[in-house]
Order: structure tokens, then C-alpha cells, then sequence
């Protein structure tokens, strides 16, 4: 069965990029289903680093076209400069297929995401300030401007109109900024419109007739479950869907065409922002596997906050994401420490809780319970095979796998393309 989804099993950044990347060879179609430059995948390919932001991580394989679903949003300036970026260091870009529903982030829409964010004060999100949110949130209220109405000059002026007219009352009269002028956004707006041309297409259209025809497509996921806005830590999530459900949504292609969910699940946790994060370490533990890591924002250069495996949060990215297989990412990085402390579960209000909590206050008052696992010293980065890790470090996979509800079919030992032990094979 040929569609796979890959995405993130907690709070984003555990290595999607590294992994879609290594699938890229073997797969004719990877898709971007939802959010949007917010996201930051690092692709290593040999001593060559690559930073993607908006593009789907297949752009770097060869034999596989890159798609923009209609749920992800586009800010067209990103969009041009990363794909003229990598024309200059010798990537083919011209594959790429953009969905004509997608939403374009408009520069009015990075505005009131920053403005928004300043006024929240002390109760900011945290967002990238990509104008992720305010886009998401004019398509919810239908005054979204998509990638097809650049083709329109009068509907495209009209919708400009539409989606200011409000804005500008709150941007002059609350936040006390200059109003945004209809003519200049339509302007810059048509100024992307013979650019981005060629790569329009009716993207559901494409995938679901590559199904069809037995081809095999990989859904790429940006952010994680626990950034999710139905199935995330409200409200500090970002605004769209990147639990599996969403690549059937954000591409047009039904649940029953999904053979495959792949949830990558770092050894450790991570989280940029703010909101809840029961593992979070202040202390020397995590200032380690922040440098050891490199746990840096590729997006936004913020120091990523740090801490232990949650298995609580892993086994809830299985059940609501359908996990078939686990990526377990960044291993290497946990060579050194004698002992490694793991969250099996949560002390909420001196009870033991074993799932993680739908009660927002619940989720606050959460206290890591940890198992120890023994640690290991050797250096695992040219393990090629289960076998290859020391016994502490399969017995840590093990315990990881027991205790998330879906088996882990492959290790990451590194950050290059064959730094990866592969258990069992996705495809
Ligand atoms: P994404 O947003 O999920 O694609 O992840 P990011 O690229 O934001 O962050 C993951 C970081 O970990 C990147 O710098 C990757 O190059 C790196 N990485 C991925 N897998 C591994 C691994 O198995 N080991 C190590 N040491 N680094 C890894
Ligand atoms: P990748 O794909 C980690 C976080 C932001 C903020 C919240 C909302 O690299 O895993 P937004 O700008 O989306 O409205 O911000 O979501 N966030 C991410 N954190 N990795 C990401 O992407 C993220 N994308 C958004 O830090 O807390
Ligand atoms: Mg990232």
C-alpha cells in the first residue's frame, strides 16, 4: 500500500526533515499537508546542510516531486527565495506542484501575528511570528486569500478589501498602528503571480490519481501532535492539524488510502515556546542535551527547552494519530549519562496518572513519575544495526517501544542521511 504519513510525536523538531529525506529516494511524491514557514526541517546530505522551511524535504531527492497540499499556507516571498536558494547551490526545483487552494500568507497577516503577540504580553504563544495563526484564522472566517485568486486582479481586490476592512479598524483604533492600504497588498500580491505559475496544479487531483496508479506518496507533517490544534496543549499549539487526520484534509486524499502513520519521536523531548512541558529539565541534564543535541530553532534561532522521554506523550501520539511505527530519533545523543531518566507516567494532585490528561489544569499540575535506565558510553554513531548498540542502549529502545504502543522500525545514530539503523522497512 503506497501513502505514508510521517509526522512528529511531540512538540515538533524531532528529526521529520532527516527522515523524510531518507524515504526520499524511494518514494515518487512527498506532500507538505498544513502549516506552514513556521517550520524548520534540517536535511543533512552528506557534509551539505540544508534548512527547509516551507518546501516539502523530498525537494532534495531527484526521482520524487514535491508537493504543496491546499491545508498548508504560503508566504510567496518564502516560498521564492528558499526554492532560489537552492537553485543556487544546484538543486532542480522545477518539479514542484502548489495547490492552487492553498492560503497565502499575506504581509498583513505577519503584521497582526506579531502586533497580536506583543499585546498578549506575559500570555504571549511564542509563535514564529510567520503570520501562521491570523492566516489560518482568515480561512476559517472566509476572508483567506489563496494561491488561485493571484490569477484574478479584480476577485483578489475584492477579497484584499474584505479581509482589511476589519483588520484595519483594529489595527488603527486597538493597536494603534497605521492602516494597510488595499492597492499595495494587491500589488506585491500580483507581483508572485507569473512567478509561482508554473508550479499550479489541482495537487489533489495529481495524488489521488498517483495512488491510482500504485504510486507510492509520503505525507510530511511540520510541527507535532502536541502542537496540534485539536489534539495539542491548547492554547499553546500552532493553528492547523499536523496529527494524521490533517494529511487527509490538507491533501485531499480519504482515510482509507493510508497504509501507513509514521510518528518521529525523539530519545529525549523537546519544545520552542511557550505552554506545559511535564519532562522540562532547568538544570545542568538539560543544558547538556541542549548542546549535545544542537537543540537551536532552525526557524527562529531560540534555544529549544529541554528534557526527558515522555512516554505518557508517546503512547498519546499513538492513539491519536494511529501510529504504525515509531523513528526514534537523536539516540546518539543520549551517550554519556550513566543513568537516563524516562516519564512513565504523571503525579497529578498526588494521584498517578497513566494517559495524559484531556484537563487543561490537569496537564499543568502534571508531575514527571521516572523510571532509571541504565546508560551506556560507547559511541553508537556508526551502529548500523539493532545489534551494533551496546546492550544498555537496545534495552533503552526496548523500554521506549514497550512503553509507547507502537513498535520502532528505526533509529537515528546522527544526523547524516546513513546515520540511521533501519529495524523494519517502511516501504
Ligand atoms: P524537524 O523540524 O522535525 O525536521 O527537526 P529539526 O531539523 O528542526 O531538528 C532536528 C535536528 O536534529 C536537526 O539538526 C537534525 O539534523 C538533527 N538530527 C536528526 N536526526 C538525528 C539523529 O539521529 N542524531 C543526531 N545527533 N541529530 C539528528
Ligand atoms: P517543525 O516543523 C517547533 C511552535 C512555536 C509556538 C507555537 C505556535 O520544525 O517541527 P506558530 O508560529 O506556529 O503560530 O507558533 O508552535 N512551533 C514549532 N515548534 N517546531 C516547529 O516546526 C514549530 N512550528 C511552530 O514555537 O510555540
Ligand atoms: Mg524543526
Amino acid at each position: 500500500m503506497p501513502a505514508l504519513v510521517l509526522l512528529g510525536a511531540q512538540w515538533g523538531d524531532e528529526g521529520k526533515g532527516k527522515a523524510t529525506d531518507l524515504l526520499g529516494g524511494s518514494v515518487d511524491y512527498v506532500v507538505r499537508y498544513q502549516g506552514g514557514n513556521n517550520a524548520g526541517h534540517t536535511v543533512v546530505v552528506g557534509d551539505q546542510k540544508y534548512a527547509l522551511h516551507l518546501l516539502p524535504s523530498g525537494i532534495l531527492s531527484p526521482g520524487c516531486t514535491p508537493v504543496i497540499g491546499n491545508g498548508v499556507v504560503v508566504d510567496p516571498s518564502v516560498l521564492l527565495s528558499e526554492l532560489s536558494g537552492l537553485n543556487e547551490r544546484g538543486v532542480d526545483t522545477s518539479k514542484l506542484l502548489l495547490s492552487g487552494n492553498a492560503h497565502i500568507i499575506t504581509p498583513y497577516n505577519v503584521t497582526v501575528d506579531k502586533v497580536t503577540e506583543r499585546f498578549l504580553g506575559k500570555r504571549k504563544i511564542g509563535t514564529t511570528g510567520r503570520g501562521i495563526g491570523p492566516t489560518y484564522a482568515d480561512k476559517i472566517n472566509r476572508v483567506g486569500i489563496r494561491v488561485q485568486d493571484l490569477y484574478d486582479e479584480s476577485i483578489l481586490t475584492q477579497k484584499v478589501e474584505a479581509a482589511l476592512d476589519v483588520k484595519n479598524q483594529v489595527l488603527t483604533k486597538l493597536y494603534n498602528r497605521r492602516a494597510i492600504a488595499v492597492d499595495q497588498v494587491v500589488e506585491e500580491l500580483l507581483g508572485y503571480a507569473d512567478k509561482l505559475a508554473p508550479y499550479v496544479a489541482d495537487t489533489v487531483l495529481v495524488l489521488n490519481q498517483a495512488l491510482e496508479e500504485e504510486k507510492v506518496v509520503l505525507f510530511e507533517g511540520g510541527q507535532g501532535t502536541l502542537l496540534d490544534i485539536d489534539h495539542g496543549t491548547y492554547p499553546f499549539v500552532t493553528s492547523s492539524n499536523p496529527t494524521a487526520g490533517g494529511a487527509c484534509t490538507g491533501a485531499g486524499v480519504g482515510p482509507t488510502k493510508i497504509s501507513r502513520v509514521i510518528g518521529i519521536l525523539k530519545a529525549y523531548t523537546t519544545r520552542v515556546g511557550a505552554g506545559p512541558f511535564p519532562t522540562e529539565l532547568f538544570d545542568e541534564d538539560g543544558e547538556a542535551l541542549r548542546r549535545i543535541g544542537g537543540e537551536r530553532g532552525v526557524t527562529t534561532g531560540r534555544d529549544r527547552r529541554c528534557g526527558w522521554f515522555d512516554a505518557v506523550i508517546a503512547r498519546y501520539a499513538t492513539r491519536v494519530n494511529g501510529l504504525t511505527d515509531f523513528f526514534l530519533t537523536k539516540l546518539d545523543v543520549l551517550t554519556g549519562w550513566e543513568q537516563i531518566p524516562v516519564c512513565v507516567a504523571y503525579e497529578i494532585d498526588g494521584k498517578r496518572v497513566e494517559e495524559l490528561p484531556y484537563s487543561q489544569t490537569d496537564f499543568h499540575h502534571a508531575k514527571p513519575v521516572y523510571e532509571m535506565l541504565p546508560g551506556w558510553s560507547e559511541d553508537i554513531s556508526k551502529a548500523k544495526s539493532f545489534s551494533d548498540l551496546p546492550k544498555n542502549a537496545q534495552a533503552y529502545v526496548k523500554a521506549l517501544e514497550e512503553m509507547s504502543g507502537a513498535p520502532i522500525s528505526a533509529i537515528g545514530v546522527g544526523p547524516g542521511r546513513d546515520e540511521t539503523i533501519e529495524i523494519n522497512s517502511f516501504l
